[in-house]
């Protein structure tokens, strides 16, 4: 993935835990901590090394690092540049979520290596969001829910969400319920 992935870890393990608990990442991981360059694309077993190194070093399971990070992305892609694409994709969860594949088409272009995600929006009564989630990648989907509920944050909505299908030999997709919370 490209180096604005791993940055960003990078930057959640920094922020969170410190600059030596990220260099104990990078030991773990076999990676030089000197830093990824944004715009360049890296082998995804690296991205993936990193996640284990941060579950091992911090001791909580990839897929909570995983979820951490995608609420993080959220706020982080915003604050390094993309504020103006991410406010193009919508003023609402519902909208922002149903251009998804735009906003990432756009991102296509500065990052032109990129294998992109794909979304689908789905909207149940009592206005639960059914969102399809499509990859050539494995083991994303808890980044997935991470992302939803970052989303949710970015709009002051409260909601859960759900991870109701896991993607298989019987399903394509993942599928999530983002559902609000009345009370
Ligand atoms: C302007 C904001 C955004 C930018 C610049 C951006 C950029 C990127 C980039 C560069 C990648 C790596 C792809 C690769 O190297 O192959 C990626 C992956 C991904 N992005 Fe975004 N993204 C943005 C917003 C979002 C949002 C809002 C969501 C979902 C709510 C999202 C969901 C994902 C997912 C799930 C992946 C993993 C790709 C996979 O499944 O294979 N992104 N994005």
């Amino acid at each position: 993935m490209y180096g604005l992935v791993n940055r960003a870890i990078e930057q959640l393990v920094v922020s969170t835990k410190g600059e030596p608990a990220w260099q104990l990442v990078c030991a773990r991981a076999g990676v030089a901590p000197g830093g990824f360059v944004a715009m360049c694309p890296y082998d995804d077993s690296l991205t993936y090394a990193l996640v284990h190194a941060v579950s091992e070093e911090l001791g909580m399971p990839p897929e909570q690092v995983l979820e951490a990070f995608g609420e993080y992305w959220i706020l982080y892609t915003a604050d390094e540049g993309y504020a103006e694409l991410m406010q193009s994709a919508g003023n609402d969860m519902r909208s922002f979520l149903g251009n998804l594949d735009d906003m990432h088409g756009r991102v296509e272009s500065i990052f032109p290596q990129m294998k992109l995600p794909r979304f689908r929006v789905e909207i149940l009564e009592g206005d639960v969001l059914r969102v399809l989630y499509g990859s050539d990648r494995e083991g994303l989907a808890p980044m997935v829910t991470g992302l939803l509920r970052g989303v949710a944050l970015r709009f002051r909505q409260r909601v859960v969400v759900r991870h109701i299908v896991t993607r298989g030999p019987d399903a394509s997709e993942d599928v999530f319920l983002v559902e609000p919370l009345t009370a």
